[in-house]
């Protein structure tokens, strides 16, 4: 857990210690120092700007990071313009990479005006050495570049870049240590993420994430249950473990442990209220695990399970290691297990579908939309096959043309949607209880909260209720979300 008082104790006089996290904890209050001479300097309070993409990974990484950056002195505003610029980048596919170079450009005319702001990139898409190269060669004016190792070091990073007044690019190829007892912040208060493991070994043969994020390392189960204590004690109703393959949670620890045992740990937290996890590998789960989510109450009525093709063809060569036929029998003994859900009669089962890999014929994309129609998913992201570098789906003979792929986008999202929709409108009518989680983005006076099975739904209210868990009807579908109403 992080202990303020033990930063605040914390000598900054003399050498930084070498042992992490007083090292961190040496450079925030360093930072801090310099920050309240920069703000007198430039006449205003420190502002920052952090633009997350990807996953739930680095989201939770971008909680760490602000809670650093706000301990230094600086505060969050909305606007993407700030005396500190953080992009957490994803390179899961082509258009986040491009995404990322349009935004440069728009802040290097921004920092013509500001000469005292600091852009900085870090997350999965500076892990690779192409990209940090061609910053480096043509956007100079970015001043700090770290990758997904050293994320826990941003204070020092930003320390060397403020007294060397030059860019700072430190990646690390593998991860050297888990750093924990840093501070977090929040983005809801009451509900978060916690990293059950890093990494991932699956290699499967489209997907970067392994070559980002490095080798699989699970967390101490200890660890994972005193840092969602101290979240419950503090607030926290809902947590969210994270791992790009939990299923596998547990296996390299020298104490082997598995995910359905954590999982029935967790369940034991007192006060906490409800259970969610991400991403579930198909090959990896197991009838124990389908046990715990059934007796385990908290667990949420919610699977997100990613198909990625229904065509085992496709499958063996996407190296996932299961079968058309073998996805199916699980969703089937899942389903068995899990009719837990009061309304509808089943588990919420969502996925993950990439269209066009490399070799996918008429039949095999057919073999995609006959599992979606078996299964019928809550819902499901839909994603056009991107060429990684480096992967050795990249290297594939027969990469699938442009229209063809398009076409078949059309058809999957119009299955996808169709059923989606006959989901949603199933329970219509039904009184469920809802995490109340914040104010409708769009009409200030409505809330927005999250079903059991992750649906969302939009009700009048009041936003001192935010953060409890209250019955509301679900008066009327709306396709993929509900209008509603507290039941009082
Ligand atoms: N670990 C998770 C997924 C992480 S990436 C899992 O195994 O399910 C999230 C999703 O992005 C993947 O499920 C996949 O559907 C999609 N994805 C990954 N690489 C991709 C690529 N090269 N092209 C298109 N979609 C991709
Ligand atoms: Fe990528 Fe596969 Fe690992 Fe998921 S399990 S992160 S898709 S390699
Ligand atoms: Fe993207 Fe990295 Fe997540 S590549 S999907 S942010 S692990």
């Amino acid at each position: 857990m992080f202990d303020y008082e033990r930063l605040e104790a914390l000598s900054i006089e003399g050498e930084a210690p070498q042992s992490e996290p007083e090292r961190q904890y040496y450079f925030m209050k360093k930072c801090r120092q310099w920050a309240e001479e920069e703000k007198e300097r430039i006449g205003h309070p420190l502002t920052m700007s952090i633009q997350t993409l990807g996953c739930q990974m680095n989201a939770k990484d971008s909680e760490k990071m602000t809670a650093i950056l706000e301990y230094i002195g600086y505060k969050e505003v909305e606007e993407p313009v700030a005396d500190f610029v953080l992009y957490n980048t994803c390179t899961v596919r082509e258009n986040a990479n491009l995404k990322i170079y349009g935004r440069l450009g728009y802040l290097k005319n921004h920092k013509k005006k500001n000469p005292s702001m600091r852009i900085a990139l870090c997350g999965c898409m500076m892990q690779e050495a192409d990209e940090v190269e061609r910053i480096r060669k043509s956007y100079s004016f970015v001043d700090l570049v770290f990758g997904t190792h050293n994320i826990y070091k941003l204070a020092e990073l930003l320390y060397t870049q403020v007294q060397s007044a030059r860019p700072v690019m430190d990646v690390w190829k593998e991860a050297k240590e888990i750093v924990e007892d840093l501070p977090g912040k929040r983005k809801y208060p009451f509900k978060t993420g916690v990293n059950i493991m890093y990494g991932c070994n699956n290699f499967c043969s489209y997907c970067i994430v392994p070559y980002v994020r490095g080798r699989e390392r699970s967390r101490e189960p200890e660890d994972i249950i005193s840092e969602i204590k101290g979240l419950v004690a503090d607030g926290v109703v809902e947590v969210m473990l994270l791992g790009q393959n939990v299923n596998s949670y547990g296996k390299t620890l020298e104490n082997p442990v598995t995910f359905a045992n954590l999982l029935r740990q967790v369940n034991e937290i007192e006060g906490l209220k409800r259970i969610r996890f991400m991403t579930s590998h198909p090959k990896d789960l197991s009838d124990e695990l389908i046990e715990a989510m059934a007796e385990c109450d908290k667990v949420c009525t919610h699977l997100h399970l990613p198909l990625q093709s229904g065509s085992t063809e496709i499958l063996k060569k996407m190296n996932r290691k299961y079968t058309k036929e073998s996805y199916l029998s699980l969703v089937e003994r899942i389903r068995e297990k899990n009719p837990k859900l009061s309304l509808t009669t089943d588990i919420s089962l969502t996925t993950d579908i990439i269209v066009g890999f490399p070799g996918e014929t008429e039949e095999d994309f057919e073999d995609t939309l006959d599992v979606v129609r078996k299964v019928r998913y809550d819902s499901a992201y839909t994603f056009i096959y991107s060429k990684r570098t480096g992967t050795p789906a990249a290297a594939m003979e027969n990469q699938v043309p442009e229209e063809v792929v398009k076409e078949r986008f059309d058809r999957l999202l119009h299955e996808v949607q169709g059923i989606s929709t006959e989901i949603t409108k199933s329970i219509e009518g039904e009184t469920v209880p809802v995490l109340v989680e914040e104010i409708n983005t769009q009409n200030e006076e409505l809330l927005t909260g999250r079903l059991s099975n992750n649906a969302v739904v939009h009700f009048p209210g009041d936003v001192s209720l935010i953060g409890e868990i209250l019955p509301v009807k679900l008066v009327e579908s709306k396709g993929f979300y509900y209008m509603g109403e507290i039941v009082k």
